[in-house]
């Protein structure tokens, strides 16, 4: 599973990079606004934590083709190899999205909704679809199932996009999509500390560390060891 991290909380991404297996990092405009911070220092401060290893997905503002692809060479510039442009699916997000592979971009083709959008944004060469599963939840549609027959659709027609799943509120729905295999998800800070946490590992931990000491004392592994 590729665990990216859907933030541009510059502290967060630090700290989740840090402990978490974090294969890179998604923003879109509303997350890029709530940092309330000038755009470019923000996304270099990012490039520089992400670093040279891990993806950083980036969206355009922009809705017409040609600006989106003056966009993105501005923003490879800043940010490199490892950029992936995000274009919301739209039809001069399409046209976009085969004009950015002709130019040797990668590209993210987002707000997906239905299947069929996720099918054409594969078709125009997207490098991954990003169907928003909370949303689709929210208008008592079915997210989960969405991304399955994405993901079984591709595999029948042997379609090489991949499959980011996004928009997630609950360990459930991260927990569904890793069931259809879906092999990437993006999510945020909160919804990562709830994948790792359960009160009974804590209990567990709790209790070595107290059986350990009845013993031991506060003693370490290394100073038993090294007497
Ligand atoms: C990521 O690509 C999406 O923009 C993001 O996951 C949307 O999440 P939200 O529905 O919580 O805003």
């Amino acid at each position: 599973m590729l665990y990216i991290l859907d933030t541009a909380d510059t502290e967060k991404i630090r700290r989740y990079t840090y402990y978490f297996p974090i294969a890179g990092v998604t923003t879109n405009p509303t997350i890029i606004s709530k940092e309330k911070r000038d755009f470019l220092p923000l996304i270099k401060e990012i490039k520089g934590i992400v670093g040279d290893s891990r993806m950083f997905h980036i969206q355009t503002t922009s809705q017409d083709a040609d600006k989106i692809i003056e966009e993105a060479k501005a923003l490879r510039e800043i940010i490199g190899e490892k950029l992936y442009i995000k274009v919301p699916i739209s039809q001069e997000g399409l046209r976009a999205t085969w004009m950015l592979k002709e130019r040797g971009f990668n590209v993210t083709e987002t707000a997906i909704f239905t299947q069929q959008q996720a099918m054409l944004a594969a078709t125009a060469g997207a490098d991954f679809v990003a169907p928003y599963v909370n949303r689709l939840d929210n208008i008592v549609s079915d997210g989960v199932n969405v991304v399955s027959e994405i993901v079984q659709m591709f595999k029948l027609n042997d379609i090489k996009t991949k499959v980011l799943a996004a928009s997630f509120k609950t360990v459930e729905q991260v927990h569904k999509i890793a069931m259809v295999g879906c092999q990437s998800v993006t999510v945020n800070p909160d919804v990562l500390d709830q994948l790792i946490y359960h009160p009974m590992t804590m209990l567990a931990i709790d209790d070595f560390e107290a059986d350990w000491k009845t013993v031991y004392g506060n003693k370490s592994i290394l100073d038993l060891i090294k007497e």
